[in-house]
């Protein structure tokens, strides 16, 4: 088991944000987290990542992360692309690339990764010594991407990677994820395109006001009914 998260709560002041949530990833797992605003998405991502504090079990290959404090997540092997990306718009997108790595230090593993992200989003070398604040949304969510690829996850946490792009770039972008999770790396990825992620991950958990509604293999939330109306759109 990868992460394993057992009877998981996180509350903001009085206002409870998820309840005893339970739920897995085994090594190489592509799992998407489904659920209205407000649901609780980023609120896991972030318990995950210890930059917000949670109850519960939160298991990282059998090691409790809860005693581990944000910084030094990543170095655990999870990496966080939050919502709203986080980049530095005035710096170049190789700077922002560059500033995913900052814990590593071989240079030939860090320039290897850098050819690696390069090879999923070919623009980002085109526009290396661009700013970030000069590139198009859907850009700018591959440099957060790429950053944090460049910390050279096990587990990589996406936040609404899609949110807000155009179709064309939204497609290339998912194909990018796709391809990352071949390459060995699991994904935890929370996303309101419920057609699309049934379409790329293994298996998705349903987050409604802070409970997992539904889980199961995407084929077999795919075909379920209530998840078909209220998800898909499908009478
Ligand atoms: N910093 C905060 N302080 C207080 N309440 C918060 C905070 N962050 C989130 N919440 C509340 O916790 C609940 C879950 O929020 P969260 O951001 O995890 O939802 P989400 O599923 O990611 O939604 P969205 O799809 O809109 O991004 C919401 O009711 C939200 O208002
Ligand atoms: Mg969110």
């Amino acid at each position: 088991m990868l992460l394993d998260i057992q009877n998981m709560s996180v509350a903001y002041g009085k206002a409870v944000a998820l309840e005893n949530i339970s739920m897995h990833i085994a090594e190489g797992e592509f799992v998407a987290v489904l659920g209205p605003n407000g649901a609780g998405k980023s609120t896991l991502l972030k318990a995950i990542s210890r930059s917000q504090p949670s109850t519960g079990t939160l298991n990282f290959r059998g090691e409790s992360l809860q005693t581990v404090p944000s910084h030094a997540v990543v170095g655990k092997g999870i990496c966080h692309c939050p919502e709203g990306r986080r980049l530095f718009p005035d710096l170049t997108v190789r700077k922002n690339l560059m500033l995913g790595a900052y814990l590593r230090n071989n240079a030939a593993e860090i320039q290897a990764d850098l050819d690696m992200v390069h090879g999923l989003f070919p623009i980002l070398q085109e526009r290396g010594a661009q700013t970030v604040s000069t590139l198009s949304g859907g850009q700018q969510q591959m440099v957060a991407i790429g950053r944090a690829l460049m910390g050279k996850p096990s587990l990589l946490l996406l936040d609404e990677p899609s949110v807000g792009i155009a179709h064309r770039l939204k497609m290339e972008i998912f194909g990018a994820i796709k391809r990352i999770q071949q390459g060995g790396t699991a994904i935890l990825m929370a996303e309101q395109d419920a057609q699309s992620a049934l379409r790329i991950a293994d298996r998705v958990y349903v987050l409604e006001h802070g409970h997992v509604g539904r889980e199961g293999t995407s084929a077999e939330l795919a075909s379920d009914d209530y998840i078909r109306q209220a998800y898909l759109g499908v009478a």
